[in-house]
Parts: C-alpha cells; sequence; structure tokens
C-alpha cells in the first residue's frame, strides 16, 4: 500500500487549511474569523454572523440589510413542497425529515447546481439560510401534526422561525424578545466548529463536485448521530430516564466508568476541546437565567448542574480531561421553550448551516483542492482461489 499513515477518526490528519474558525482546545478559546465566541455571542446577530462566517468579515449596516433581506425573500417554499411533509408518517424523526427537505430544496432550485458557476453557488447559499427555518419548522409542524403557517416579512428571521415553529392560524403568536434573544445566541454557537464530523462530511461530499443541497443534506445526517449533534436529544432523554428511575447522580457517574456497562455521560467530552467548552459556559448561563426566570425545569436543570459538578470532581473525568460540552444544556432550553426532545438536532442544524455553507465555498475556492479519498490499510485475505457453491 506504500507509504500509507493508518490514524482512525482522524485523530492527527488535517484535511484542509482553512480561515473560518480558530479552536484553541486547552485553553477553550473558540473564533470565528478572528473574532472571540464571547463577543459574538452577546453582541451580533445570527444573520450578521451567518454573512461573517461565509464572507469572511462583519458586514456593514448596508451589506447586513441586503443580506437579511435577500435571506427574508427566500424564506418562503414552494408550494409543492408542503406535499413532501404530508407523506412523512407522524412521528417520523425530525432529522430525517429536514435531511429530505433539504435535497427536495434542490430539485426545486435546479438553476442553483452549478457548483463551477458562483452566481448559481450564492443563489445557493441564500436559498439554503433562507428555507432552512421553514423546513426545520415544518419538520417539527408535521410530527406533531398541526398546520404550517408561512413566513412574514416584518419579522426577523429569528422571529419567523419562532413563530413558524409554535404560531397556530388561530391566534396571533407572541413574541419574547428574551426568547428571541437566546435563540439568536443559540445559533450564533453552533455556526461553525472546524472540521467535526458533519463539516468534514460536507467537504467529502462537495469535493465529489456533488452539489450544494447534496453537501449540505448529507451534512444534516451526519449531525444527527448521537456522537455528534444527535447528542443534545440524548443529554435531555439521559436526565428524564435519571429522574424516573430515582438514580442518584453519583451512582451514575459511577456506572458511566464502568467501562463494561458501555454507558457514556452525553454532553461531555470532545475531541479538540481537553478544556471547558467555551460554548457550553455561555450557554450554562443562559439556561441558568431563562429556566430560573421561566420557573419551568428547574428540577431538570438542579440535576444537571449536580451531574456536572460530580462529574467534574471525578477522578475518571479529571485523567481524561473530560468536561461538558455544547450539547449539555442546550437540551434544557429547548425542552423550556416547548420543543420535543426529538426536535432538538434539527435546531444545531439550523445553527450549524452558515458554517458548512462557508466551509463548503472555502473548499471550493481552492485552487488545490482534490477530491477527498482516505487511504486504507488493508488486513483481509491474501489471494485465494474461487471455491465452486456445491464443493463449499
Ligand atoms: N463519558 C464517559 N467516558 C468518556 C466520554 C463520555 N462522554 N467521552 C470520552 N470518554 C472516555 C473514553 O471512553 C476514553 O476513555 P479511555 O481512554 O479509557 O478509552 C477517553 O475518554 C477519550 O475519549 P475518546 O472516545 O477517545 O474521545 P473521542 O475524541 O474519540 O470522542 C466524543 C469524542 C465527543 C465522541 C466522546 O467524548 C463522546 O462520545 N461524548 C459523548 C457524546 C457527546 O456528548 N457528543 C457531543 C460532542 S460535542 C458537539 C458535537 O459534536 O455535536
Amino acid at each position: 500500500t506504500g507509504n500509507v499513515t493508518l490514524d482512525p477518526g482522524f485523530v492527527n490528519t488535517a484535511s484542509c487549511e482553512s480561515t473560518i474558525t480558530f479552536i484553541d482546545g486547552n485553553e477553550g478559546i473558540l473564533r470565528y474569523r478572528g473574532y472571540p465566541i464571547e463577543q459574538l455571542a452577546e453582541q451580533a446577530t445570527f444573520l450578521e454572523v451567518s454573512f461573517l462566517l461565509i464572507y469572511g468579515h462583519l458586514p456593514s449596516q448596508d451589506e447586513l440589510s441586503t443580506f437579511e433581506g435577500k435571506v427574508s425573500n427566500r424564506m418562503m417554499l414552494d408550494e409543492r413542497m408542503r406535499e413532501l411533509y404530508r407523506c412523512f408518517p407522524r412521528g417520523a424523526h425530525p432529522m430525517q425529515v429536514l435531511a429530505s427537505g433539504v435535497m427536495a430544496l434542490g430539485s426545486f432550485n435546479r438553476d442553483t447546481l452549478d457548483v463551477h458557476d458562483p452566481d448559481q453557488v450564492e443563489a445557493a447559499s441564500l436559498r439554503l439560510i433562507g428555507s432552512m427555518p421553514t423546513l426545520a419548522a415544518y419538520a417539527y409542524k408535521s410530527s406533531v401534526g398541526e398546520p404550517f403557517l408561512y413566513p412574514q416579512k416584518h419579522l426577523s428571521y429569528v422571529e419567523n422561525y419562532l413563530r413558524l415553529s409554535f404560531g397556530t392560524p388561530q391566534e396571533e403568536y407572541e413574541i419574547d424578545p428574551a426568547v428571541v434573544k437566546a435563540f439568536e445566541t443559540l445559533f450564533i454557537l453552533h455556526a461553525d466548529h472546524e472540521q467535526n464530523c458533519s463539516t468534514a462530511t460536507v467537504r467529502m461530499v462537495g469535493s465529489a463536485d456533488a452539489s450544494i443541497y447534496a453537501s449540505m443534506s448529507a451534512g444534516v445526517n451526519a449531525l444527527s448521530g448521537p456522537l455528534h449533534g444527535g447528542a443534545n436529544q440524548a443529554v435531555l432523554e439521559m436526565l428524564v430516564k435519571l429522574r424516573e428511575e430515582g438514580v442518584d447522580m453519583k451512582t451514575y457517574v459511577s456506572q458511566v466508568k464502568d467501562k463494561k456497562s458501555g454507558v457514556k455521560l452525553m454532553g461531555f467530552g470532545h475531541r479538540v476541546y481537553k478544556n471547558y467548552d467555551p460554548r457550553a459556559k455561555i450557554i450554562k448561563g443562559h439556561a441558568d437565567e431563562l429556566l430560573r426566570a421561566s420557573g419551568k425545569s428547574n428540577a431538570l436543570l438542579d440535576m444537571a448542574l449536580e451531574l456536572e459538578e460530580t462529574a467534574l470532581n471525578d477522578e475518571y473525568f479529571i485523567e481524561r480531561k473530560l468536561y461538558p460540552n455544547v450539547d449539555f444544556y442546550t437540551g434544557l432550553i429547548y425542552e423550556a421553550m416547548g420543543f420535543p426532545a426529538k426536535y432538538f438536532t434539527a435546531l444545531f442544524a439550523l445553527g450549524r448551516l452558515p458554517g458548512w455553507i462557508a466551509q463548503w465555498r472555502e473548499e471550493h475556492a481552492d485552487p488545490s483542492r482534490k477530491i477527498s479519498r482516505p487511504r486504507q490499510v488493508y488486513v483481509g485475505e491474501t489471494e485465494r482461489n474461487y471455491v465452486p457453491i456445491a464443493e463449499r
């Protein structure tokens, strides 16, 4: 096989050069295009950050307004797409529905499929960002069997998304500015994270010159796994199960430490962070603020806080440098907002989309780009002769 290095899980292999996101896992630092995540999370809007990730600089007021207008114009789906949602069974996992919706969006926008035409790539990027809240909200609405609403021009991106998810045709949806702010922050915190599993998938699929929609849909599918974005659903389900079964946190942590149990502490650990995930730090503050203010779900939050403290003081977690990651506290906020656990990962996808798009575009703009095609180390049988079936 020649000079091939075996690196399962790409622990030591960089697949690309990138100017988008910087992570220092030992220090717990995250920056988009050089800007610290803490500053962006507090001060920017999600569309402002999307612009920053995709175009490389913070937008001027004019640039931002133009971008917002273009995105807003693309929030409404082709009416035929409603049929797609109708054919999914009640209770289908929203990530499956979302991945299908993203793929279908390409079929409905066939004049944006040419990956070598910059105008089409730009049109597809805007189409995806504009349509994603509607796709995600409809995935939710169809799973609970409620009617779909249309987006409204006078509402912001996040406002539209919340109304599409929770509004009904019967009454005006009341927008709570604290909830809007929390979602702006959550989406910003999810917006990019360098070469994580779904982003690496997006680049992998993109490297074959597959359409941007095919690449993004592959990203949604990779994200659905419980070791990746699906962890936010898994964390809440873990907490609920612990509450139902009355398991105390110390007992649970000892179960996790016993490798034979096959149980992991969901929402803990990270390939790159060997320190507190800076995103988890920000979300923890918001979860505390929002949940205490609403008076909802305090029991689960208290359990999460206790679980975190128990783990962080335990030798197993200290030795391995395992800290809470972005998924540990998000589910508590989503749950308090009324989303079912099954829907949490779709929210992650909505936040991660601009990162995927920025990474896909960076890959395509690189003149030295090659199709992604890892090598392998063959460890199977050496040559042997075929045996006719009657003689086996
Ligand atoms: N609970 C218990 N033990 C753990 C955990 C955990 N959550 N995470 C890592 N370990 C142990 C692991 O068993 C290993 O122990 P040992 O050295 O004795 O074999 C050691 O810590 C190193 O872990 P690893 O599995 O080699 O680390 P990795 O970089 O391959 O995996 C991970 C990273 C995120 C997949 C893993 O930590 C994990 O499965 N965490 C739980 C799922 C989760 O929360 N995922 C969300 C990740 S962050 C956001 C996102 O990507 O969506």
